[in-house]
């Protein structure tokens, strides 16, 4: 395993959420398996008022809750992890404390004799994007001359096409493309990955993955649960710009792009950018035809009352934002000329679970009966399982033994959770070595973004003026029936997927 060179890490937004329950987690894994650099601190960057040593007790506490439980020496491994971490004070918005902020680097980088190797993360609210990598310009902290710099935001990327080009175009005054690292955390998942090594390192998928043997491609990314206490941030996003715009477009581009020349990161990215540009263009008055929104309304789950939408805390009592989407578009290219795609996302569902189902053309001629003795002519479904019981099924017939020859349906399966003695990353972990390494393979380029952003925006619009229903669907459902509309002549339908890979249709563990 390569270790990347000697870095500072510089979290800002150092107090929050996303640090204590994610970030610090990660990188604490990362130690313990080996991969940070020998040389290496943590400087937490923040308005809030803490000394490195209450900075330590809050990051303590928050390993003792998420880090892995499955650790010999836990709390050892723990205590020693944490001596690696400072905070710093500063008004992040003030150009002035910027100063302060490259000292103290120099100090830190100087006392654990690290270069002046520093990895930004920006665990804030979008809206601080700009200023930071404004300030952190302004006292030369961009500057790549005496050790690499690179700058880490996470998603949302704008908050449509205009506002992700600004900032594309913001960020680009201060960083080089390079030097951005836009992090997806889909791509960041084992089985997301796992969709190139699938179609690119086996022979028997490639010659049949096109528009002559698949007839749909369906992709589902649904929840069960609700806002988790996040109702003021999503009825300002909803489910198209939550979800589909980035992860569900990810996998899109995943399942759908041409093999490339090699593993390398523009190698890789160039090729999933060519999907998003061949993106057959929706238009603004062909949306209610090919995208359906819904909220989820009050409903019993498993015996209790759930809240509708509009109950939710920070949630706007008439609010018009969708907690489900699903749409079919084409991807206008040689490989995929004609072959509908599928995707939903949406928040309370029955179960939690995202996948692809790669539905590939019937046999041309059948001569074999099914068990029910209709002549029943299903193509072989592909599943590609991303969570949970991360797996591949491979749904096909099989001669019922015994007097004739009549078929039924049957399951070819592989579980992650077989392979005994591999750990498997959280997506974080993956991420952040990448980045410290400098491979942006896995995350967003700018063109990329912007590209997925034109795609969804004549929706975005669409939506905007209501001239498009908001359909409500009850709380544990699979969302409004007009999403099965959308299926070619209402014959086919989505694939109800259960917890548990090999279960769908009649029998389904929740
Ligand atoms: C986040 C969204 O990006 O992804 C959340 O903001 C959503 O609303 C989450 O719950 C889903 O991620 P995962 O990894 O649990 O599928």
């Amino acid at each position: 395993m390569k270790k990347p060179e000697s870095l500072v890490l510089v979290i800002f937004g150092a107090s929050g959420d996303l640090n204590y329950r994610k970030l610090i987690p990660a990188i604490f894994e990362l130690g313990n398996q080996n991969m940070l650099p020998d040389k290496f601190s943590v400087l937490g960057v923040g308005r809030s008022k803490l000394t490195d040593s209450d900075f330590r007790v809050k990051m303590y506490n928050g390993l003792k809750e998420f880090a892995r439980k499955d650790l010999d020496d836990r709390d050892e491994l723990i205590d020693k992890f944490c001596e690696k971490l400072y905070y710093q004070a500063i008004d992040t918005k003030d150009a002035a404390d910027y100063e302060t902020l490259r000292t103290r680097l120099k100090t830190i980088s100087k006392h654990s004799e690290c270069d002046a190797n520093y990895l930004y993360y920006l665990a804030t609210p979008p809206s601080m994007y700009e200023v930071i990598a404004k300030n952190l310009a302004s006292v030369n902290l961009n500057c790549n001359e005496n050790g690499w710099k690179r700058l880490i935001i996470e998603k949302p990327f704008g908050y449509d096409l205009e506002t992700a080009l600004a900032l594309n175009h913001q960020l680009l005054n201060y960083f080089d493309e390079d030097q951005l690292y836009r992090i997806d955390h889909y791509l960041g998942k084992e089985t997301v990955q796992n969709i190139m090594v699938t179609r690119f390192s086996n022979g028997i998928f490639e010659p049949l993955w096109n528009r002559n043997y698949i007839d749909r491609v369906e992709i589902t990314s649904c929840e069960s649960i609700g806002l988790a206490g996040r109702g003021g941030y999503y009825d300002g996003s909803g489910a198209l710009r939550d979800m589909l715009q980035n992860h569900l477009m990810q996998l899109v581009g995943l399942v759908a792009m041409e093999a490339p020349a090699t593993a390398e990161s523009n190698s890789i990215r160039n090729e999933t950018l060519k999907v998003f540009q061949s993106l057959r263009r929706i238009h603004e008055e062909d949306v209610p035809n090919c995208v359906v929104r819904g909220q989820y309304m009050s409903s019993q789950v498993q015996g209790e009352q759930v809240k509708g939408y509009r109950e939710e805390e920070g949630v706007d009592p008439e609010s018009r934002t969708e907690t489900f989407a699903a749409m079919k578009f084409y991807i206008d290219n040689w490989r995929w000329s004609g072959v509908p795609f599928y995707i939903r996302t949406g928040k309370r569902m029955p179960t939690r679970v995202t996948e692809i189902v790669i539905h590939f053309k019937p046999t041309p001629h059948r001569i074999f009966l099914k068990k029910s003795g209709l002549r029943g002519n299903e193509g072989n479904e592909l599943i590609i399982r991303i969570q949970p019981d991360e797996g591949l099924l491979l749904k096909y017939e099989m001669k019922i033994p015994g007097a004739g020859f009549r078929s039924q349906r049957v399951n070819l399966d592989f579980h992650y959770s077989s392979l005994q003695h591999d750990y498997i990353p959280e997506a974080y972990e993956r991420l952040l070595h990448d980045c410290m390494l400098g491979d942006s393979t896995l995350f967003q380029r700018g063109d990329a973004v912007e590209a997925s952003w034109r795609f969804v925006e004549p929706i975005l619009r669409a939506w905007k003026k209501e001239e498009v229903p908001l359909h409500g669907y009850p709380a544990g459902s699979w969302g409004p029936t007009a999403a099965a509309e959308l299926m070619e002549d209402g014959k086919k339908n989505w694939r109800f997927p259960c917890k548990n890979l090999v279960d769908d249709g009649m029998y389904c563990e929740l």
